[in-house]
């Protein structure tokens, strides 16, 4: 058994009573604290700080053995910062919290400047005269296993408090220490279990709702992502809704990808590229003699997608007569080929989608509203790009990587080219985004695109009126205004609203800063490079022509300054 310590032997009876009453102090104080419902280290450091309050006792410590390598740790360290802490591991039997675990027993140094087994591994005792330094150190245990060990020193200023009385008292602390450890490592255990089981739950959940090809994180962007998993697995019809290149057909694919029937063929029809007859044979079949020209039998598409999904993209053009069928279609899953008097059955999902106000089209008279119904059970819709300007520089990255790739080449766009590809309003959405980007890779040399270049070329691609809302083969059909001239000029007038809010702050931030560029680029949080482009673009000059613009030696040449 361990030898009795004992500094001093002058201890009156009345000091061994004041000591006897702290100790029950503390002890019932730490009873109370392990009891809290707290994390472990929070609960340690607790019981430290009443060792050292009540009992004097200064850099409690809690080191416990790390079930991996079998190392001793220190967890929790009063008085010690967290560097010092770190630097607490020790293996069994080295130094004396490695001995008071191995060998399963407490130790007191009760000098530790003339123990050599003392480590200061920490180092949080030098400098401090070790000589009227005692340590102890207990090993940590629940029934009979050594958990780890917690330690404490002391400093005899007074030489009136007996050290094997401060041992009785940690020894005790242990005991009650090693139940509340040993219960925290069960429910640890536990909370580590069931997280590996919900990040499996989270991973097979995401291998089977994939969207890898959607790229945009938006707000707006998250809403259409929550639409596509509450609908991918039912079997219910889907109207996609949005301008012009703002990702239908994409979603249209991923909500196939998603939903049971993945397995099952994908068949798009665009109802807009063909005539009547045509488009009528192409979705249910004909039968052989049907129309000049149909020299055999053959399947329609919604044949082929049997067990699959059918993508009715451009839905708003479908004539009258079309409409009558769909909607039969839709509401029976059965139909004739053309020519043909034997109904068929078939077992298809039906996605929609159209760029055009389906709404408008139904006291026109053009669009029937029973169908508008039967179409319209979900309908998502796909923003357009300027209304989720954030999505922007993760796209261009995106397809920046995707082009690079294709065409092996390594082309990179500078922080103005990304902010000059922000600016812009899209009217193409991210088809016309996806198209800049090939160009941008294309065209420019390999090393890093620049704002300017970018500039030049949105400047050249066609005013929003003008721009084409759909690809070259639906274009004849398309002839509707791309968006209502209005929402357009709110854009352009919210656009230039934004811009000349940038350009006050920066001439603000300028002027504050006497024209160091780089201190006002610094107020702004933007870098001293991405400063000197805006100054350029938005032509901004001190307005006392004896204060000469100051940039830093990598910005833009002096000429160049407005
Ligand atoms: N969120 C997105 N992430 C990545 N690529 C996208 C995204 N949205 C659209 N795209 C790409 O932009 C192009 C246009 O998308 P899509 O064909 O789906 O648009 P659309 O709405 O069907 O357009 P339209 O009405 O003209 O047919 C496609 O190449 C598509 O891959
Ligand atoms: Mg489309």
């Amino acid at each position: 058994m361990q030898t009795r310590h004992r500094l001093t032997n002058q201890v009156s009876e009345e000091q061994q009573t004041q000591y006897t009453l702290r100790e029950l102090k503390a002890l019932s104080k730490i009873g109370e604290a392990l009891g809290a419902p707290l994390e472990l280290a929070s609960i340690a450091h607790r019981v430290m700080e009443i060792l050292y309050q009540e009992m004097g006792m200064r850099r409690g410590t809690l080191a416990l053995i790390e079930e991996e390598t079998g190392d001793i740790v220190i967890q929790v360290a009063l008085g010690l910062s967290d560097k010092e802490r770190r630097k607490g591991r020790y293996r069994p039997g080295d130094g004396i919290i490695g001995r008071a675990v191995a060998e399963n027993r407490p130790i007191v140094v009760p000098n530790v400047g003339r123990e050599p087994d003392f480590l200061d591994r920490t180092g949080a005792r030098a400098g401090i005269a070790k000589a009227d330094l005692a340590f102890i150190a207990v090993p940590l245990k629940f029934k009979g296993k050594v958990l780890g060990a917690l330690t404490a020193d002391r400093v005899f200023d007074d030489k009136t408090v007996p050290l094997d009385e401060d041992l009785r008292v940690l020894t005790t602390v242990a005991a009650l220490f090693g139940q509340a450890v040993e219960l925290h490592r069960i429910h640890e255990s536990e909370r580590r279990a069931l997280q590996v089981q919900a990040d499996n739950l989270e991973k097979q959940l995401k291998a089977r709702f994939r969207l890898d090809d959607v790229v945009g994180n938006s707000p707006r962007m998250e809403e259409v992502y929550e639409a596509v998993a509450q609908v991918a697995g039912s079997r219910a019809t889907v109207l996609l809704r949005g301008e012009s290149g703002t990702g239908k057909e994409l979603i249209a694919r991923a909500i196939h990808a998603n939903s049971p029937r993945a397995r099952g063929p994908f068949l798009k029809v665009n109802c807009a590229a063909l005539p009547e007859t045509l488009l009528e044979s192409e979705l249910f079949g004909h039968e052989k003699g049907a129309f000049t020209g149909a020299t055999g039998a053959r399947k329609g598409r919604f044949e082929l997608a049997d067990g699959g999904t059918i993508f009715l993209d451009e839905i708003g053009d479908i004539s009258l007569t079309t409409q009558v069928k769909l909607l039969r279609v839709l509401q029976e899953m059965a139909f004739e080929r053309v020519g043909g008097s034997q109904t068929i059955h078939v077992d298809v999902r039906v996605v929609t989608a159209t760029h055009r106000d389906l709404e408008a089209r139904i006291p026109e008279g053009r669009f029937r509203e029973d169908l508008y119904y039967r179409l319209n059970v979900v309908p998502i819709f796909l923003p357009p790009l300027r209304e989720r300007k954030d999505d922007i520089p993760l796209l261009a990255e995106h397809f920046r990587r995707r082009f690079c790739r294709e065409n092996e080449k390594e082309v990179a766009f500078s922080e103005e080219a990304v902010w000059e590809l922000t600016r812009h309003d899209w009217p193409g959405n991210v088809r016309e985004l996806e198209n800049v980007v090939e160009r941008l890779v294309v065209m420019s040399p390999a090393g890093a695109v620049s704002g300017d270049t970018v500039a030049r070329l949105l400047r050249l691609m066609p005013a929003p009126q003008e721009a084409p809302r759909a690809p070259r083969a639906e274009r004849a059909v398309t002839a509707e205004a791309p968006r209502p001239a209005p929402a357009a000029a709110a854009d352009r007038s919210l656009k230039a609203g934004v811009e000349a809010i940038e350009r006050e702050q920066i001439l603000a931030a300028l002027e504050r800063c006497g024209w160091v560029q780089a201190r006002a680029a610094r107020l702004l949080g933007i870098t001293p490079r991405m400063i000197g482009y805006k100054i350029r673009k938005y032509g901004l000059a001190p307005s006392d022509p004896a204060v000469l613009p100051v940039s830093r030696a990598r910005d833009e040449a002096p000429d160049d300054a407005p």
